[in-house]
């Protein structure tokens, strides 16, 4: 059985290198570029990090998309924007595979353009990981990755073969679930990284200089999450509980926990130390400080879409989405200072 990963990142890489190591009888595939792809080439390996240790990985390459041909399986792991181009590039080659989507963001309509919704399988892991260095990849997070089926299908059979194949991959913490709301599981994560991304604009940490913060809390946090849960409302879209850590009722109850006087204290003296250990890292932030373009568009974006979709506005993550394009077009590693983002959306919920 051939299984591809176009786009072997931090995702890609990781979950390639954990399925080839346990799996070594399937043909495993990562299609790669830059200097994280020359690495790969260079060595025939990944290296990965985690609870394991470091272990490298024999793994076969390609810098060309249209080598997945053959797949029974092709997941997916560009980041959002860049899921039409890597489809487009691997054309016909992807056959009759499964092509199963890993990615942050809402991009179906560039997996419409291209793939069958019954070999379609949209996915959403709460895990994280990182390209440390070309080549070697890390698992900062565990966690659960659950898949379903697109927009418009209901059956999950596709999705239980996903999981049967990623089953094979014994890791303690890593969990591969089926989902029939995946979509709601989707804008469930959404959610949390439109709140997530707010934070990365002045480089803050996310719990303790953003979510602890009183005022970025009232005032750009609580705004997001509402703005968002209306948004959702409005067009119908139901959000599914993610098992684990991840969840945005998780994040609102912590929001909540905050506002108690006493409790306040109790939760911050409680997680702040871990988290400025151990702080959460959004990919808009390795991004803007990398100066590579961001999936803002797929997240906030994808909420201001929403709410003109059904004739209402969603001015705070439109400002969010504008003040990332503002960064974006700066020197790599410009951020806003931390009251520059609260007054902006001061201004907007003021009015
Ligand atoms: N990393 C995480 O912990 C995590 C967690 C949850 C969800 N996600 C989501 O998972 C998706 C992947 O994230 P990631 O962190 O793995 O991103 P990433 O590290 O940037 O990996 C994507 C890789 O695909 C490459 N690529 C892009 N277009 C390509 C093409 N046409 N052909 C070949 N290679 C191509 C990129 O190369 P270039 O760098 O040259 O563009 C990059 O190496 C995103 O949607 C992200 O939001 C990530």
């Amino acid at each position: 059985m051939k299984v591809s990963f176009l786009g072997a990142g931090a995702i890609g890489s990781m979950f390639a290198a954990l399925l080839k190591h346990y799996a070594p009888d399937l043909d495993v595939l990562v299609v790669v570029r830059g200097a994280h792809g020359q690495a790969i080439s260079e060595s025939g390996e990944i290296r990965t990090l985690g609870p394991w240790g470091t272990r490298s990985v024999p793994i076969a390459w390609s810098f060309d998309p249209a080598d997945v041909a053959g797949s029974d399986f092709v997941f997916v792991t560009v980041k959002s924007q860049g899921t039409a181009e890597a489809l487009q590039q691997a054309g016909d080659a992807i056959g009759d595979a499964v092509v199963v989507s890993i990615q942050n963001g809402i991009n179906d309509q560039a997996y419409a353009n291209h793939v069958a919704p019954e070999r379609l399988v949209m996915g959403m892991t709460t895990t994280n990981m990182a390209v440390r260095e070309p080549g070697t990849v890390s698992m900062q997070l565990d966690g659960c990755t659950l898949f379903g089926p697109p927009i418009g299908l209901n059956s999950i059979a596709a999705a239980e073969k996903v999981v049967e194949l990623l089953n094979r991959i014994h890791v303690p913490g890593l969990e591969f679930l089926p989902h029939s709301n995946i979509l709601g599981i989707r804008y469930n994560k959404l959610t949390i990284n439109a709140l997530g991304y707010a934070s990365c604009l002045s480089a803050s940490n996310f719990m303790t200089e953003a979510l602890f913060h009183r005022p970025w809390r009232r005032v750009v946090g609580r705004a997001i999450v509402d703005e968002c849960k209306r948004v959702y409302s409005a067009v119908g879209i139901q959000i599914a509980r993610i098992p684990g850590r991840s969840d945005l009722s998780r994040l609102e109850n912590l929001m909540l926990a905050l506002e108690l006087p006493i409790l306040d204290k109790v939760v911050q003296l409680g997680l702040r130390g871990k988290f400025e250990r151990s702080p959460i890292v959004f990919s808009l932030y390795q991004d803007l400080e990398r100066g590579k373009p961001t999936e803002v568009e797929h997240i906030n974006g994808q909420v201001v879409r929403l709410a003109e979709s059904a004739g209402i506005h969603a001015p705070v993550n439109r400002e969010i989405v504008s003040m990332t394009h503002e960064l974006e077009q700066q020197a790599a590693a410009t951020f806003y200072a931390r009251q520059d983002v609260i007054d902006r959306i001061s201004k907007l919920t003021a009015s």
